[in-house]
């Protein structure tokens, strides 16, 4: 048996009911949101108009006065947030392959016509965005609100100006692309939550409370509360603000209140806001932990002339952080080594548009390969990215911008810069600064001026100035010159992407022999799902999963964990990437921007440049990436179980590869490659050793059978760990096509139109093993209360729009992605047919 089937399914099935809150015994809603108790989602029911670049490449005039309430905009297409206008496409050869051939270049209209009661007269209500892409402007009732440009921070918009409570209100907003360029696909529209927040006009202000915890041992743990409370109305307010904290439970429920801060009377002038510190103990406190990620939840409540007016709820961890030069990273003063993945924010087929199950998918997948940290790269994540690294036990490198002052494409955030970098990053710090999770902050990735010392230091400030209590670093693709410059100085940890062959003298650099240094971004290994050449890496616009191929400043992962070997002391790495994503197709990808990987070297400058010129004229098909360790459909490479092996030690892990269906090879060599996190292992071919290959401590992260010649059958791999059997893997020749299978990842889903189910398509032999180079198309159907959202199949070329039915499965597998009409309960039939195969179905049941 494989067992790292086994134990995927059971990781999954575990964090997916606690996550999805599907278990029976939950009877009272978690605790998700940090704010104010007042707040519903404002998803539902936008107009949605489009202007300027359309998706065929023509133009549309933008008309005046679009904002105004009389302007009629029923013929417009009704969507229901978040919402990515560019998903559906199409593909366009001529598009940028960095920004995944997807027409987001556009203006976007959104407006929405809705009423709160006549009894919110009385109430502030406030709009907030998770992010809008991009340079959104607001207007309600016609009237201009306000603009907040960079795509991915999150804002929030006060409406209680001209609101009309009891009455009708046009809320408009539009959203510019054509502004902004970008080196990965940005998805374009309001692609994240939208919120409606009620409080009095006396409230604690937005992310106005900031929770500390200076002193913590086994008996208690100080914890710091800072809260900020305005007072909006006209007239000067006595209040009294309080805060009670209690444990969570691992449902993220109410357990037992802890402790209880007693009132705070304050007054407060009209206009005018306060802050109020007070210090509580928690005693035995259980501390948030990778294993144990165990939260606290601090509700504050505001009350004037003895009434309650605001309540505000601020979930945190108990938990310690220590970075250091010599001896790594210490959570809770024991040693964790970064296992890291970097992950753009892109979901695959769904585009940019968030969606909590996707994201659940991918994490559930990470913890599964042992990953235990993720970099937002190169942007402020959506707000849930942060509670489900709380809940599930990550840490999380929060990241800030890709460019600074000097963009590295024109429209990057240097047009931004000098106008909102304070507000942008403070925004991320305020927002996220009360997550246990998030333990580095990060100003930049690779920026232009990753040498220059004030601006460096400038940025450092504006963090701490929100939060000193966690370290801020940077992503350098030049160490070397942020170091000499002395830039490096400035920042608590120094980030090194890539190029750590001068570690050792930095190490003896008295300036940075303090420095806790992270491998901010490594390997960039490339490869396709599924596919395997001998003797070139590269085909068809596909890269070989023998898992040796990288661009020029990346390395395999074998190669990277040589070198994180040689350095102990560092930190850890962030992979480049967890998941693949739309954009980027490096090597076929003609996006000048890689150019900057090196700077310094003008002799590898050159050499790609004359690489990008071939690709230029060759129009490359490729529209998404090859980085990642699992596909864009979500279906893991074969590096998913090196990654496995090296990061779960005591799992047993035996992973042979490649397939096993070679029928043009007969008698020719085929390498066979096994990853595993035993230390020895004999390989077998149809029953006849191969031989016992034995692993080198710090030095072989895979065994290799380089001169196996092929002949059909079966490939056998029993593993050891210390002398003992460990785990062994199966491999063989399968038959022709014959069936299809379908695999839901779930059984039941909520029908509240934003749950999915991915449902895992295979192509199978009469005796139910997956055929590794069959490419059939399939036509998938949707019976009862459910809708298909999208399709994939991981292959990078595709032009198949994600929205299509009709999908050809790519080495073997094919993903369909199901939701549930809102609303509906009944059992959903997902069916999958393809010519000369036996059909395959499968059902889901939905409920409320
Ligand atoms: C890095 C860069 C990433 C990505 C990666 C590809 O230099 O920071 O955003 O472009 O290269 O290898």
């Amino acid at each position: 048996m494989k067992c790292r089937f086994f134990t995927i399914s059971l990781f999954v099935a575990f964090f997916i009911n606690f996550l999805c809150g599907i278990n029976t015994v939950i009877a009272q809603k978690p605790i998700d949101r940090m704010g104010a108790a007042n707040f519903t989602l404002f998803d539902d029911a936008w107009q949605f108009s489009r202007y300027g670049m359309q998706a065929d490449g023509t133009k549309k005039d933008e008309p005046t006065g679009l904002e105004s309430v009389s302007y009629n905009d029923a013929g417009w297409q009704k969507v229901d947030l978040p919402h990515d206008w560019a998903i559906s496409g199409p593909f366009r050869i001529e598009l940028e392959g960095s920004t995944g051939k997807l027409p987001w270049k556009g203006i976007g209209w959104y407006r929405k016509h809705f009423t709160v009661p006549a009894t919110d007269a009385g109430k502030k209500v406030f709009i907030d965005f998770d992010g809008a892409m991009a340079y959104a402007k607001i207007w309600l009732n016609g009237h201009y609100i306000g603009t907040w440009p960079y795509g991915y921070t999150s804002f929030r918009m006060d409406l209680t100006p001209y609101l009309l409570p009891g009455k009708e209100n046009v809320l408009a907003v539009r959203l510019d692309t054509e502004s902004w360029d970008s080196r990965w696909y940005p998805g374009a529209g309001i692609y994240r939550h939208v919120w409606l927040v009620k409080t009095d006009y006396v409230h604690v202000a937005h992310w106005g409370t900031y929770i500390t915890t200076p002193e913590v041992s086994d008996q208690k743990a100080k914890v710091d509360i800072a809260v900020t409370v305005a007072n909006e109305s006209q007239k000067q307010q006595q209040a009294s603000v309080r805060t009670v904290v209690y444990e969570l439970d691992s449902f993220n429920r109410y357990k037992t209140m802890v402790v209880a801060s007693s009132p705070t009377n304050i007054t407060l002038s009209a206009g005018n806001q306060k802050d109020i510190a007070s210090q509580l103990i928690v005693p035995n406190p259980k501390r948030w932990s990778l294993e144990k990620p165990q939260r606290y939840v601090a509700i504050t409540t505001v009350s004037v002339a003895g009434k309650t007016v605001d309540t505000y709820t601020t979930p945190f961890g108990i938990r310690t952080l220590e970075f250091t030069a010599r001896n790594g990273f210490l959570l809770n003063g024991k040693r964790v080594e970064v296992q890291g993945t970097c992950n753009h924010h892109d979901l695959g087929a769904l585009g940019a548009a968030f969606n909590l199950s996707a994201l659940i998918r991918q994490l559930v997948m990470l913890k599964d390969m042992g990953c235990n940290a993720l970099r937002t790269s190169h942007n402020p994540p959506a707000p849930e990215l942060l509670e489900l690294a709380d809940k599930m036990g990550f840490l999380v490198w929060d990241e800030a911008f890709d460019a600074w002052k000097k963009g590295k494409r024109k429209n990057d955030y240097n047009k931004l810069f000098d106008e909102w970098h304070e507000k942008d990053l403070t925004a991320l710090v305020r927002r996220d600064r009360n997550h246990p999770s998030v333990f580095i902050w990060s100003i930049g990735n690779e920026v232009m001026e990753q040498q220059n010392v004030e601006l460096t230091k400038h940025l450092v400030d504006i963090v701490h100035n929100t939060d000193p209590t966690r370290p801020v670093s940077n992503g350098y693709n030049d160490p070397d010159g942020g170091r000499r410059s002395g830039a490096a100085v400035a920042l608590d940890i120094m980030g090194v992407n890539y190029f750590f062959n001068q570690q050792p003298v930095w190490d003896a650099d008295p300036r940075y022999a303090n420095k806790p240094t992270i491998g901010s971004e490594t390997s960039s290994c490339v490869s396709s799902r599924g596919e395997y050449y001998f003797g070139n890496d590269y085909q068809n616009w596909q890269i070989s999963s023998y898992d040796q191929a990288k661009p020029g400043w990346g390395c395999s992962p074998d190669q990277q964990f040589r070198t994180n070997a040689k350095f102990p002391h560092l930190l850890g790495e962030f992979v480049w990437t967890g998941f693949d994503y739309l954009g980027e197709p490096t090597p076929y990808n003609s996006d000048e921007t890689n150019l900057l990987n090196f700077r310094t070297d003008s002799s590898k400058k050159a050499e790609l440049e004359a690489e990008l010129e071939k690709i230029r004229k060759s129009r490359p098909p490729s529209r998404s990436s090859y980085f990642g360790i699992i596909d864009l459909a979500g279906f893991p490479k074969d590096r998913f179980y090196s990654y496995q092996s090296h990061w779960r030690p005591s799992l047993p892990v035996a992973h042979i590869f490649p397939h096993w269906n070679w029928e043009e090879r007969i008698d020719s060599i085929v390498p066979v490659n096994v990853y595993t996190s035993g230390d020895e292992a004999e390989l077998f071919l149809n029953g006849k050793s191969l031989g016992r290959k034995k692993k080198t401590e710090g030095n072989d992260f895979r065994l290799m059978w380089d001169d196996v010649k092929y002949v059909p059958g079966e490939l056998k791999v029993i593993c050891y760990k210390g002398g003992k059997q460990w785990a062994t893997d199966i491999v063989k020749t399968t038959g022709a096509a014959a069936k299809l299978a379908l695999q839901p990842d779930r059984k039941q889903i909520k029908n509240d139109g934003s749950d999915l189910a991915f449902i895992t398509l295979k192509v199978q032999d009469a005796e139910g093993l997956m055929v590794p180079r069959s490419h059939p198309m399939v036509t998938f159907d949707i019976e009862g209360p459910g809708e298909i959202v999208a399709t994939d199949n991981g292959d990078a070329t595709s032009f198949v729009s994600f929205q299509s039915h009709e999908r050809p499965v790519y080495n073997g597998m094919a993903l369909v992605i199901v939701k549930a009409k809102k609303g509906q309960t009944g059992t959903i039939k997902v069916t999958a047919r393809g010519e000369g195969l036996t059909m395959a179905s499968t059902s889901i049941n939905t409920k409320n």
